[in-house]
Order: C-alpha cells, then sequence, then structure tokens
C-alpha cells in the first residue's frame, strides 16, 4: 500500500479551539457535552440512530456482494476500499517516527511509537468536520509468529517489551487531501498507549486492598491496558475502550484459588510474558490480575491527559462500552463480556453530564449504579443492581464493600442469577427507540457435558453461528426493566447442515461481532469467525469475514463488504457527513493456533502490501462511494 506522509497545518491550534471550528452545530454541541443537543434528541451521528435521517431514498441502495475467499477487500459496484495505517506505521509522534520493516525487524522502542498490532474498535472524532479529525482505536493483541522476525523461536526481554508495545491503543491524525484520507504525520495528537503507559484507577477500587501490589502500594496506578477489543465514545468526547480476555496474560499458581478459576486464570497463561515481566506471574503478584479487566477512558484531544480505568464499571472480560444518555442528560454505558456463559452490564451514572467537554466531567464515569442482566423467558428482563449490602452481596459471602463487588463482578452477578449469554461482543444503540442491539458471537459449548443447556435467550445448543439480541428499556435507559427479543439467529436457513441454520433475512452471515448503527440508522454487522472454526468446516458456504447492513424496519440483511483471507471485520464509524467510512481488518492470514510460522508468513494472506516474502498487517480501511454519496445508498 502507498505511503501517506503528510504534513500538518496550524500545529498550535489547541483542541478546544478545533472543537469550536466544527461547523456542524450539532456536532459541537455534542463535543462539548451540551444538554441542550442531549434533550432535544439531536445526538451525533456517531452516538445513536436517530429517527430524523437528513437523507432520502431507501436505507440500503447498494446492490450486494457475494461470499469470496479471496485474499483481498471486495465492495458493491461504485464503491471503494482503501488500507491506511497498518501494523507497524509509526503513528506521527513529532521527531520520533521510524519506519516499518516488512522483516519485522523494528525494536520494541519502535514499536511503542508505531501503529499497534490487531487493530480493533476504532472511532473518527472531527477536528475540522468531515475534512479532518483523529481516529482511535484499539490494538487487541499479538500474533508473535508474526511480530518478531524469527517468530518465537527465541523467547527474551525484547520480545515481551516488543509485545506489549504492540498492545494497547493508538491516537492518529487523519485528514482527506487530494481526494484521499492520508495520515497527519508529525502530528501533536498522535499517541500510543501500551502495557506499560501509567493508568489511573478512579471509582470505588481504587486504592481497594484487592489493587494493591508491591510496585504500587497505593492501588491507584496501573502500568498499562491491553487486550483492548471494542470501543465507544462518550458525549464529552472522550473513548472507552474494553479490556477483554486479560487472563491469559498471566501465569498463575499450580492450584489457583476458586476466585481465580473463575476468572480463568491457570498455571499457564498464553503469552509467556511472565517469563520475563514478573508482574504477569500471580504466583509473585496475585493482586496485578485484579488490575484488569475494566473499562477505560482516554481524552485524545489532549495528548498530556492521563488514561483512567473506570472501576465504577466494574471488571469483566470487558469487549468494549457503548453510551445512552437518559432524558435528564445522565450516561448509561451498555458493555458486554466475550467469554462463554458470561454477562451483559449497564451502568447508570449518578450525575448529569455536564457542558464543557472532559474536563466537566473527569468523575462522571466514577459515581452510579452497575447493573447485570437477567433476560427472562417470558420476554421481559430484569437489570439487577450490583450493589454492597444488597441482596446476597453481603460480607459473609466475600462482598466486604463495594469495590469487593466490583472487582469481583462475575461472583456478584452468579449469585444475583443473571443470564449467562453466549459471548456478548459489541452494542448499539438506538437512542430515540430506547432499544439496544448486542452481538452474541457464539459459544459452541452451550449445551455440551457439565455445561450449561440452551436458554431463552441463547437458544441453540453446539452455538457456533451466534445471534444478534435486542432490547426496549420500559420507559427510560436507567430503566429496572426491559422487553427483548432476538433481532435474528445467524446462520443459513436453507444450510443442510443443522447447526449452521438460522432465521436471517437476505444475506447470510455466521459469528456476529462488531456491531454499529449510523445516523440514518442503518445497524451494521460485523463478522468474526475464527480459522479453527473454519478448518473445521464450520464454516462451509460462508466465505471471509465480511459486513453487513441492515435495515431494522424489513429485517432485511445486505452484504456490503467481505474482507481477505483469516481476517476479522471490526470497528465501524462515520464522518459526520456520511460519505466516508472506517473499519478495521483484525489478523489477516490468522492461524487456527493464533501464532503463524516465521518461516512462511504469508502462508494464508499476505493483505494489504503483497508483498513477497512480507507479512500480512492488520489496517485502517478507508471506503467512500465514487461518486462521494452517503455510504449504504
Ligand atoms: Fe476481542 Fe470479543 O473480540
Ligand atoms: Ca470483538
Ligand atoms: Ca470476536
Ligand atoms: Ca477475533
Amino acid at each position: 500500500m502507498a505511503k501517506d506522509f503528510s504534513t500538518m497545518e496550524d500545529s498550535n491550534r489547541s483542541a478546544n479551539a478545533d472543537i469550536h471550528r466544527v461547523s456542524d452545530p450539532a456536532r459541537r454541541l455534542w463535543l462539548q457535552g451540551g444538554l441542550g443537543a442531549l434533550a432535544a434528541g439531536a445526538l451525533s451521528p456517531l452516538l445513536a440512530g436517530c429517527a430524523t435521517a437528513p437523507f432520502d431514498g431507501p436505507l440500503l441502495g447498494f446492490k450486494p456482494v457475494p461470499v469470496t475467499d479471496q485474499d483481498t477487500m471486495v465492495v458493491p459496484e461504485g464503491y471503494e476500499a482503501v488500507a491506511i495505517a497498518a501494523w507497524g506505521e509509526p503513528v506521527g509522534v513529532p521527531g520520533n517516527m521510524p519506519a516499518w520493516r516488512m522483516d519485522a525487524g523494528n525494536s520494541a522502542a519502535d514499536q511503542a511509537v508505531q501503529m499497534g498490532m490487531h487493530h480493533d474498535g476504532i472511532h473518527y472524532l472531527p477536528l475540522d468536520g468531515s475534512r479532518r479529525g483523529l481516529l482511535v482505536m484499539n490494538h487487541e493483541y499479538t500474533d508473535d509468529g508474526l511480530l518478531h522476525t524469527d517468530g518465537m523461536k527465541t523467547w527474551s526481554a525484547e520480545k515481551v517489551r516488543k509485545a506489549q508495545a504492540a498492545h494497547g491503543m493508538s491516537v492518529i491524525e487523519i485528514e482527506l487531501k487530494d481526494g484521499r484520507w492520508q495520515m497527519v504525520r508529525p502530528s501533536k495528537y498522535a499517541r500510543r498507549f501500551t502495557t506499560y503507559t501509567p493508568f489511573a484507577v478512579s471509582g470505588p477500587a481504587a486504592g481497594h486492598a484487592l489493587m494493591q501490589t508491591a510496585a504500587d502500594p497505593a492501588g491507584r496506578t496501573v502500568l498499562g491496558t491491553l487486550n483492548n477489543c471494542g470501543t465507544g465514545i462518550t458525549p464529552w468526547g472522550t473513548v472507552l475502550s474494553g479490556e477483554e480476555n486479560f487472563a491469559f496474560y498471566f501465569d498463575g499458581p499450580d492450584a489457583p484459588s476458586a476466585d481465580q478459576r473463575r476468572w480463568g486464570l491457570r498455571k499457564t497463561g498464553f503469552y509467556r510474558w511472565p517469563e520475563h515481566d514478573e508482574r504477569f506471574d500471580a504466583k509473585r503478584h496475585p493482586n496485578e490480575f485484579h488490575r484488569f479487566g475494566w473499562i477505560v477512558e482516554i481524552d485524545p484531544f489532549d495528548p498530556a491527559s492521563t488514561p483512567v480505568k473506570r472501576s465504577a464499571l466494574g471488571r469483566a472480560a470487558h469487549e468494549g462500552a457503548t453510551v445512552a444518555v437518559t432524558q435528564d442528560g445522565r450516561a448509561v454505558v451498555y458493555s458486554g463480556e466475550d467469554a462463554r456463559f458470561e454477562y451483559i452490564y449497564k451502568f447508570v451514572s449518578r450525575d448529569k453530564i455536564a457542558p464543557g467537554g472532559a474536563k466537566a466531567n473527569a468523575t462522571l464515569l466514577d459515581h452510579g449504579t452497575l447493573y447485570v442482566a437477567r433476560f427472562d423467558a417470558d420476554g421481559s428482563g430484569r437489570w439487577l443492581p450490583l450493589v454492597a449490602g444488597q441482596g446476597p452481596l453481603t460480607a459473609a459471602n466475600g462482598f466486604a464493600d463495594q469495590g469487593a463487588v466490583l472487582i469481583k463482578s462475575r461472583q456478584a452477578s452468579d449469585r444475583l442469577g443473571a443470564t449467562r449469554m453466549d459471548r456478548p461482543e459489541w452494542l448499539a444503540v438506538d437512542q430515540k427507540g430506547k432499544t439496544v442491539y448486542c452481538t452474541l458471537t457464539n459459544n459452541s459449548n452451550r449445551g455440551a457435558k457439565d455445561m450449561p443447556g440452551p436458554d431463552a435467550a441463547n437458544p441453540r445448543a453446539n452455538n457456533v453461528m451466534g445471534q444478534i439480541i435486542q432490547w426496549t428499556e420500559d420507559g427510560d435507559f436507567d430503566s429496572a426493566s426491559f422487553r427483548w427479543k432476538h433481532l435474528m439467529l445467524a446462520g443459513d436457513p436453507a444450510n443442510e447442515r443443522p447447526e449452521a441454520r438460522g432465521n436471517i433475512k437476505g444475506d447470510i452471515f455466521a459469528c456476529p461481532d462488531g456491531l454499529a448503527m449510523d445516523a440514518r440508522g442503518v445497524l451494521w454487522i460485523q463478522t468474526d469467525a475464527h480459522a479453527s472454526q473454519m478448518y473445521k468446516g464450520e464454516m462451509k458456504g460462508f466465505g471471509n469475514n465480511q459486513m453487513l447492513a441492515c435495515d431494522r424496519t424489513t429485517g432485511e440483511v445486505r452484504r456490503f463488504f467481505t474482507g481477505p483471507v483469516n481476517c476479522e471485520v471490526t470497528g465501524a464509524t462515520l464522518t459526520p457527513d456520511l460519505r466516508t467510512m472506517f473499519i478495521n481488518i483484525q489478523h489477516p492470514g490468522e492461524t487456527a493456533s493464533d501464532r503463524s510460522d516465521p518461516a512462511n508468513p504469508s502462508k494464508f494472506s499476505n493483505w494489504p502490501d503483497y508483498s513477497p516474502g512480507g507479512r500480512p498487517r492488520s489496517a485502517t480501511v478507508v471506503i467512500r462511494k465514487k461518486d462521494g454519496g452517503v455510504i449504504g445508498t
């Protein structure tokens, strides 16, 4: 792919000044956390679907694309897709922009200022409307077979440091110049968050005895974030990111405690970090394990800001976090836990969103109530509060205070009798309809020996296809109850294999993961069937992972995009004018074991560079209509 260097103009302008230059008044109010706009329902195109779309014509106007197994991107006629900001590209930190090396020869220090590996959730935040903005994104994990020139043949402290630098998040500046979106480098906003960036802990678990370690006796500062999966944006202009399956990074004792087992801690983790970083050896530092699994909040407009782990939102294998706003202006954060038989949560802030952006709302997510969902068979549902001292959440049961409830959210949810779901991934909110959609990606253990069987919300045993569930809150987003149903069960209604059948109306897909609603109300669905499922034959007929658009009024699903071989399609975000969409392609060429062969790195995919002997790279993809029209029409 082409290099896209350019220089930034006006580098002295402050982030606040940029916000005031935003041309769209609703957009400007949104970035400022303007209550007037929120009360009127004039929310950002990025935050919520709205029925008052300013565009005529059918919701889905494009010609669908077929499934494919080719190592390339396919978009509908009249559209184009271009990869930018691939793993290893310098993010644009002034004076520190080491060039990418295709042999993966970059050092750990290089990697710390380059795009991380395995792009995931992504959001566009305008600096100048739909012409210039920030992209904030997650880098979920590393494939160490690709990350290092000789893969994992040898293992060293430098390799661990590089892997930690390839995790986390990136903030990059981009602009539409000469008809192409390009990275702005250098940029004063360019920033990486890695597994050793200091994060403050806030909320009830800050300073808790279970959060204190030898290196941080106060229990208030954690080095790093990891396994960041989905993202969300807030009405006050910050980005939320979920720390997902953190347990794999730790080595545990020979016989982990019941509490440790409940969180999946095993004697030996997956990433081999503890061999060179004792912080991830839970035998030596058992509380370090409690310091991951949080929702983090970052302010991309202030490069000097300290990112925060928001403990009031609970600890979980958080996929991401999606924000809704109550009629009276309080923030509601929905989050799913991507693990088999785990939970869906919502947090309702105590206070109202204040005008004045991030600084004015610096503690908003520290005070409020966390709930976990119970889906009842009659189509009703309850939000069960996770509050110390209420119901079974007593000191005698291991919940002496609110910090303990939040650190042990899973155990608390078990006690409350919440519904154990089929791997909740992304959520999308219809702000006006008070309706929330959630992908449940799959769960092949449903109904297996000694495992929970099907229930109303998770109705299929050996669920290899997944489903999308939706609920409408009774009244406002702070309601204690809701009505739910399935938007659809993924799978091909005509498939000969019973486990592959679903009830999709339109183009088929499997394993929904990414989910986003645009301002016209189109629901964008992205898929993540794993390479191991492909090789088992479970995905026969479904092709490479893909993105589809759903018209909720008719239920029709139409395929819009297919990705390269063994990738996952994730994160969908649009410019305010809806004429550019950014998505991420994660782990092209993924192996069934997630550890590639360094001797043959392009065995499955060589996207996007197609460089001889090169290696596949996760990257951001810019999708535009060639006539400059609105995406999806
Ligand atoms: Fe990281 Fe839940 O996919
Ligand atoms: Ca995901
Ligand atoms: Ca997934
Ligand atoms: Ca994945």
